[in-house]
């Protein structure tokens, strides 16, 4: 039951998140903050990432950790219950980047919404090891294709949900390009893959970053 579940996905999406940091806060270094159509760029794709993020977890915390705590064993429980508060942990660190990208402007300190980016960077590294290395574990060993369903419409519900998977390609090793595709059945990926890739490709551009 729960070893058929493959949570592949789940890693390729840590290294997305990390590598989006690493696209963004260099481009608020070199952006032209008085221009409007850049600043509104950035903000753009940074709610992007802010929401795929948040998303990402609260569908962690809703459908995952719950099933598996409802089964795991005293010392697994410790390891969920870390999840948990190191999604508050990384939620705090957002609330600050996020109020500091939605006011930029030519007045902004961009050496602190750097640091800003830096400490969400710091906290999601070391979560997103300690969940694949911990968490995922014990979450195979107890939630079934049939507890998924719940996480995969939550995360479906997000606005732009159809630049996710192309997101996840862009800057991605060749392996996790193909097990990201592979989520998708054969006849559903030939249809949405090129029109989704086209989708983001043309987001990228809108937001110059
Ligand atoms: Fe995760
Ligand atoms: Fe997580």
């Amino acid at each position: 039951m729960g070893d058929q579940v493959d949570f592949t996905i789940n890693a390729n999406m840590h290294s997305a998140f990390l590598r989006e940091i690493d696209r963004l806060r260099p481009a608020v270094g070199r952006a032209d903050l008085a221009d409007p159509l850049v600043t509104g760029g950035i903000q753009r794709r940074y709610r992007f990432f802010s929401d795929t993020l948040r998303t990402h977890h609260e569908a962690e915390d809703q459908c995952l950790w719950p099933v598996a705590l409802a089964r795991a064993t005293g010392e697994e429980k410790a390891v969920l219950t870390a999840m948990e508060s190191e999604h508050v942990a990384l939620s705090r660190a957002l609330d600050s980047l996020d109020g500091s990208i939605s006011v930029l402007g030519p007045d902004t300190d961009i050496a602190a919404v750097q640091r800003g980016f830096d400490r969400v960077r710091e906290v999601l590294a070391g979560h997103c090891a300690h969940e694949e290395r911990d968490a995922i574990p014990i979450v195979r060993r107890y939630v079934t294709k049939d507890d998924l369903k719940g996480f995969m419409e939550r995360t479906r519900s997000q606005e732009d949900s159809d630049l996710v998977l192309p997101w996840i390609c862009d800057g991605a090793t060749q392996e996790q390009v193909s097990t990201t595709w592979s989520m998708l059945p054969g006849f559903v990926r030939a249809f949405v893959k090129p029109m989704t890739t086209r989708k983001y490709q043309q987001f990228s551009r809108e937001c110059g970053v």
